[in-house]
């Protein structure tokens, strides 16, 4: 609860310069390290070393583009990167656009062997040691397309039961599909939906592999949190398989801090409601948008937070609401943050 009431506090601090902290309560903010303010230009983080490393750590995709700002290829390439932001969605779960300045950051520069900016690298679950170059893609549709396929590739392949077991006792979250054939319709199906949830970690697996292990006779998906199963469910009617799919992983997103933004918004809700929030215009639609996908996942019980991205403490805001959203899981809330 302290932790919920900090991050409101510290919203408060970004609206008003005067909120001062209350006396002798900031123990647990001095354990916490205060997250960096990463500046964003053109829908893309602006990233230093430290930047780099503190994105790294909190998103599984991340696509960075390390770039010299005095060559037109980049900007250009830097233009687009930021249309594919847009398509992909602001602020979407799991994956994040950034750039470097390799005029600048020369370590990083040889740290990822820049030797032609510009150079598109995605890295994966924060392993700065192998990412993926991305070569030959120049224009904002075709980079998601690409983005979307890396997604999709990024599905565990299992062979053995102890390797499912072993992955899925190391993840709070894990959905697995169990199939007759890799290669059949449901399969190729259950690739496809995938690409969207970057921010889910998914696995494959044979059934003939499982052995009878995890009782799955018929293709399926299994949903494992911290190692057990949380729940099962068969995909053996190609009429319905894509919209099961989608629930059964639309429901797990639930512990996720969702952000809206604007634009995404009116798009889809041009000229709709009137909730308007003294003085901060935008927010009306956001609500609305907001509480569309709350109907969409079912969830009763929300919490809104609003709060604007381009204040410097928003970092801190967001690592405080979500560490005080742990609290709350499978209680009470589930929280949408809206920014503008
Ligand atoms: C991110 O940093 C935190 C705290 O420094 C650490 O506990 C965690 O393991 C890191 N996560 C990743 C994916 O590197
Ligand atoms: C598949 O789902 C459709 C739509 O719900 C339904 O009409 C049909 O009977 C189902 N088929 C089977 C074999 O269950």
């Amino acid at each position: 609860m302290a932790l919920l009431w900090r991050a409101l506090l510290l919203v408060g601090s970004c609206v008003s310069a005067v909120q001062a902290w209350p006396e002798g309560d900031s123990e647990d903010v001095d354990v916490m390290p205060q997250p960096l303010h990463i500046p964003q230009e053109g829908h893309l983080m602006v990233l230093s070393a430290a930047g780099l490393t503190q994105m790294l750590n909190q998103t599984r995709f991340l696509l960075v583009l390390f770039y010299d700002p005095s060559s037109k290829r980049s900007r250009s390439l830097a233009a687009e990167l930021g249309k594919a932001v847009e398509i992909v969605g602001k602020g979407k779960n799991g994956v994040g656009f950034g750039k470097v300045d390799i005029v600048v950051e020369k370590e990083l520069r040889q740290e990822f062997d820049v030797q032609k900016p510009p150079e598109l690298k995605l890295f994966f679950e924060g392993n700065r040691l192998a990412p993926i170059s991305c070569k030959g893609v120049v224009e904002s549709a075709a980079l998601v397309v690409w983005l979307r396929r890396q997604i999709s590739e990024k599905v565990f392949l299992f062979t053995d039961i102890h390797q499912v077991a072993e992955f899925v006792k190391a993840r709070p979250l894990v959905i697995i599909g169990f199939f007759q054939d890799l290669e059949e319709e449901v399969a190729e199906l259950f690739y496809d939906v995938i690409k969207d949830f970057p921010e889910l970690p998914f696995g494959v697996m044979l059934i003939s592999n499982a052995i009878g292990r995890f009782h799955v006779t018929l293709d399926s998906v299994l949903v494992f949190k911290k190692g057990r199963i949380e729940s099962r469910q068969e995909l053996i009617n190609d009429s319905t398989n894509k919209l099961v799919l989608n629930q059964v992983i639309r429901q797990h997103l639930t512990g996720f801090v969702i952000e809206y933004n604007a634009e995404v918004s009116e798009r889809s809700f041009p000229g709709e409601g009137q909730l308007g929030i003294c003085g901060w215009g935008v927010t009306r639609v956001l609500v609305l948008q907001s509480k569309d996908l709350i109907y969409e996942l079912h969830i009763r019980n929300h919490m809104l937070l609003f709060a604007s991205k381009s204040c410097k403490s928003f970092g801190a805001i967001m690592q405080h609401y979500k560490l005080a959203l742990k609290e709350f899981h499978n209680k009470l809330t589930y929280a949408v943050l809206c920014f503008f």
